[in-house]
C-alpha cells in the first residue's frame, strides 16, 4: 500500500482493505501506542468543497498519530480562485506534505490530483462519483455489529443517484460478497447504471429496485439512509418535491428487526428523525468514530510507518 492513491477502493486489494479493518480495531485498543506512528509527516487537506466531518476526521486521525495538518477548506483564499489547475496545485503541494486528502465538486477531479501528485493522494469525495473513505468507516461499523461484512442484507435508502458514498459501498461489499442489496429510492434518484453493473457482474450478489422503506424494512440487517443531494441537483423544484421522501422514524424502526443496524454517512437533514438517536439500532454516530480509526490506519499505511506493536499481534492472532 506505501505510496499508493486511493480515488476509489479498487486501487485496494480486498486483503488490504481487511487489513486496514484489522489496523482500526487495533488501534481503537492501542491509541497511546499509535501515538507517535507518523511523527513528523504532514497531511495536506485540500477541501474544495464544504465538509465537517471528512475533513475533521483525516486530520485528527494524523494528529492523533503525531503528524501535522496543513490545507483549505474553501478556495476563496487560495489560487484556486486565480484559475490554477488541480494538477498544478497538487503538485505544489507535494513539495510540502507527505500525503494529500482532496475533496472536490467534480467526477474525476481525484483523478486527475492522484495521476500530477508525487506523493500519495486519498479521496474525499469526489462529486457524485466515489467516497472510498467513508466506506472504509461504513465496513468497519458493519463488522463492528456484525462481526462480518459478508452475508447480509443491506438496504440503502434515499438519494441513490448523486450519493457517492453509495456508490463506493456497493462497489467495495461486492467484492467481499454474498449480498442482497435492496436499492430503495424514488425513480428520478435509481442507483446509476455502472453501479449496478458491478452487483450483475459479482455472482453472490443480487438487488431489487423499491419504491417503499416501510415494505422491506423487516428484511434488512443494516439500513443506509442517505441525504437528498441538493448541491447535485439542476432543478431547485425537483429537490424540494424529493427530499423529503423518506423519512425514519420510531414508527417505522417498530417494523425492523431488532439486531438492525442504522448507518448514514451524516449530514443528515431529515431522513432520520432525531428520536431513533436514542434507538441502540443507531449506528450513525459510532461510524463517525470508526471512519477516524480507518482513516488513521490508512493514511500511515500509505506512509508506510508502522504501528507500534501491531505485527507483534498479528503474530499472536495467527
Ligand atoms: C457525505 C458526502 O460528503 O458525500 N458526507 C460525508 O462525507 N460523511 C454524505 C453527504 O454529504 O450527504
Amino acid at each position: 500500500m506505501v505510496g499508493k492513491s486511493v480515488v476509489t477502493l479498487d486501487d485496494l486489494t480486498t486483503d488490504q482493505i481487511s487489513l486496514l479493518l484489522r489496523k482500526a480495531s487495533y488501534i481503537e485498543s492501542n491509541p497511546r501506542r499509535v501515538a507517535h506512528a507518523c511523527d513528523g509527516r504532514i497531511l495536506a487537506t485540500l477541501f474544495y468543497e464544504p465538509s465537517t466531518r471528512t475533513r475533521l476526521s483525516f486530520e485528527t486521525a494524523m494528529l492523533r498519530m503525531g503528524g501535522h495538518v496543513i490545507g483549505f477548506s474553501g478556495t476563496q483564499n487560495t489560487s484556486v480562485s486565480k484559475g490554477e489547475t488541480i494538477s498544478d496545485t497538487v503538485r505544489v503541494v507535494s513539495q510540502f506534505a507527505d500525503v494529500i486528502a482532496m475533496r472536490h465538486p467534480k467526477e474525476g477531479a481525484a483523478l486527475v490530483a492522484a495521476r500530477a501528485a508525487e506523493i500519495p493522494v486519498i479521496n474525499g469525495g469526489d462529486g457524485g462519483h466515489m467516497h472510498p473513505t467513508q466506506t472504509l468507516a461504513d465496513l468497519s461499523t458493519i463488522e463492528k455489529r456484525f462481526g462480518r461484512i459478508t452475508d447480509l442484507v443491506v438496504g440503502l435508502c434515499g438519494d441513490l443517484k448523486f450519493g457517492r458514498t453509495v456508490h463506493s459501498l456497493i462497489e467495495t461489499l461486492c467484492r467481499f460478497g454474498n449480498v442482497h442489496f435492496v436499492l430503495i429510492s424514488p425513480d428520478e434518484l435509481k442507483t446509476p447504471r455502472y453501479v449496478i453493473d458491478r452487483i450483475e457482474a459479482s455472482p453472490s450478489c443480487d438487488y431489487e429496485e423499491v419504491h417503499d422503506l416501510q415494505d422491506v424494512i423487516g428484511r434488512l440487517d443494516v439500513l443506509y439512509m442517505t441525504r437528498v443531494q441538493q448541491e447535485r441537483f439542476f432543478n431547485e423544484d425537483d429537490y424540494l418535491r424529493l427530499r423529503d421522501t423518506y423519512i425514519l422514524d420510531a414508527d417505522k424502526m417498530k417494523l425492523a428487526k431488532p439486531t438492525m443496524a442504522v448507518l448514514h454517512p451524516l449530514p443528515r437533514v431529515n431522513e432520520i428523525a432525531t428520536e431513533v438517536d436514542a434507538d441502540p439500532r443507531a449506528a450513525y454516530f459510532q461510524q463517525v468514530y470508526r471512519g477516524m480509526l480507518m482513516r488513521m490506519a490508512l493514511e500511515s499505511s500509505l506512509l508506510g510507518d508502522p504501528l507500534p506493536g501491531f505485527s507483534q499481534t498479528q503474530e499472536v492472532q495467527a
